[in-house]
């Protein structure tokens, strides 16, 4: 783990970020929920996702080709999450925004509730909630539909217009939210610091937040024990996961209260 100075350093451009409103933002991504046992995407593509085509589960020409099998694979995943506990990092996160009213934004790529059980219950979800449903097209009745009784592992279904139910996730070729996206790139724009932990930065336009913070003045910060695609964004790489690093950058101390 990347110890020392540079850390000690980080924790200083905190301190001085602390005494600023919006002066810290934070951009998680699954990363930060895996030292409490929800695989990442990364990571998962090895184990659950082998199995399958991402799309084939993580799309909306997936769920129609098959909604049952994507149904039950997230049925799997929420199962997952609720059994989950926030880590060492979530609770420094929900420490440090109890300490510094109004300074931390928390901008996550994760579906999972692990920030908002935390503590941080403003964190900005960029790709939804995976504990939430949402209908799969408008109801074309325009009164609202109404579930029918779901039959066990398959997607609850409109009695009357049949829609079905999806997860409230943001599936791949999916637009995010706009406000939500909105919020992100404001914090981005607003902060002294942008500490990107646990994402590969693969995925767009979450990933953009790093070069808008940086294009704005930001300090930008990334907690990974591996290298990531927007490395070359950051001003220093700390080698090291979200349960070790963050509880030590965002420590209450004489330099950060
Ligand atoms: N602490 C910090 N970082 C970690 C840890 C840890 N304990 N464990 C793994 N990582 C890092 C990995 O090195 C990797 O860079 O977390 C990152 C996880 O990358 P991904 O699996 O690609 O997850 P993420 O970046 O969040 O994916 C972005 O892609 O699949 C879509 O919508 C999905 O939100 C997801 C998005």
């Amino acid at each position: 783990m990347n110890a020392g100075p540079a850390v000690d350093t980080v924790r200083r451009q905190i301190a001085q970020a602390a005494a600023h409103a919006g002066g810290v933002a934070v951009l998680t991504g699954a990363g930060m929920s895996a030292e409490s046992g929800i695989a990442t995407f990364r990571d998962a593509m090895s184990g659950l996702w082998s199995r399958f085509d991402p799309a084939a589960l993580a799309s909306e020409e997936g769920f129609r080709a098959d909604p049952a099998q994507v149904w039950r694979w997230y049925a799997e995943r929420r199962d997952g999450v609720r059994g989950a506990q926030p880590n060492a990092g979530h609770r420094a996160l929900a420490d440090f925004e109890r300490r510094h009213p109004g300074v931390l934004t928390v901008v996550s790529q994760n579906v999972d509730d692990l920030h908002q059980r935390a503590g941080n219950a403003g964190t900005i979800r960029l790709h939804g909630d995976i504990l939430q449903d949402a209908w799969l097209a408008p109801c074309p009745q325009r009164r609202g539909c109404g579930v029918d009784q779901a039959t066990p592992g398959e997607p609850p279904r409109c009695a009357d217009c049949g829609n079905l139910l999806r997860p409230a996730v943001v599936w791949f070729g999916e637009r995010l939210p706009a406000q939500a996206l909105a919020a992100a790139e404001t914090a981005a724009r607003r902060c002294r610091v942008l500490l990107v932990v646990g994402t590969s930065g693969a995925v767009w336009p979450a990933a953009g937040l790093a070069a808008i913070a940086r294009r704005a003045g930001a300090t930008v910060v990334i907690v990974n024990p591996h290298p990531s695609e927007i490395d070359d964004e950051a001003h220093a790489c700390l080698r090291g996961t979200a349960a070790q690093l963050l509880p030590r950058l965002l420590a209450s101390g004489p330099d950060l209260d």
